[in-house]
């Protein structure tokens, strides 16, 4: 099986991406992580990339030619699959277009509800009964494409933001993977 070579975007923390990168060495797994683009030279993240030894880039989004630098990177690296896992921008028209259905993105809740920023403290608000993750396509609106794998459990009274966000990512683990291999499943 030929790995399809996958960038992913990160802004943060990146367990998403230890994640992605440990499942990733399982030989059966659709893709192999060749590229990692970060827009926050601070993101703890870039630590896993340097860890399992998978070139980084930083690539400074407020900056004018930044999207020309991703694209170069893109094709250096030969990307053919991108991964948003907690890229905090919104990915450019043009990038959407050249990677038709092959841009996913990860999001902590159960869409469409909740797009955006800030998803637990305002499911708490609401009195939401469910959370989860969403894997989902990127197209240009917000948080909108097509759903790939969602995951959910149970609101407990005891929950705050942070018992749900822990909650979350453990499903997340589970869910990107997941979707990955759906997505590569009929290729
Ligand atoms: C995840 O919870 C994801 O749903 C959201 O950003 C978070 C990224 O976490 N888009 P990490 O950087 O992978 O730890």
């Amino acid at each position: 099986m030929v790995k399809k070579k996958t960038c992913v975007f990160i802004s943060g923390q990146g367990s998403n991406l230890k994640n992605l990168i440990l499942r990733s060495r399982d030989n059966s797994f659709p893709i192999k992580i060749s590229l990692v683009i970060s827009n926050n030279h601070k993101a703890f993240g870039i630590a896993h990339a340097k860890k399992y030894k998978i070139p980084y880039v930083f690539i400074n989004s407020k900056v004018q030619n930044s999207e020309n630098k991703i694209f170069l990177n893109l094709k250096k690296y030969n990307i053919s699959f991108i991964c948003l896992a907690g890229y905090m921008k919104i990915i450019s028209a043009r990038i959407i277009n050249t990677y038709p259905k092959k841009i996913i993105n990860i999001h902590p809740s159960l869409l469409p509800k909740f797009k955006g920023l800030n998803t637990f403290s305002r499911m708490l608000k609401n009195g939401e009964k469910k959370a989860g993750c969403t894997v989902h396509y990127v197209n240009k609106k917000l948080d909108s494409g097509s759903t790939i794998m969602q995951k959910e459990f149970l609101i407990d009274s005891n929950d705050n933001e942070r018992s749900l966000k822990n909650k979350t990512q453990k499903l997340e683990y589970k869910a990107f993977p997941e979707a990955i291999i759906k997505v590569f499943r009929n290729t």
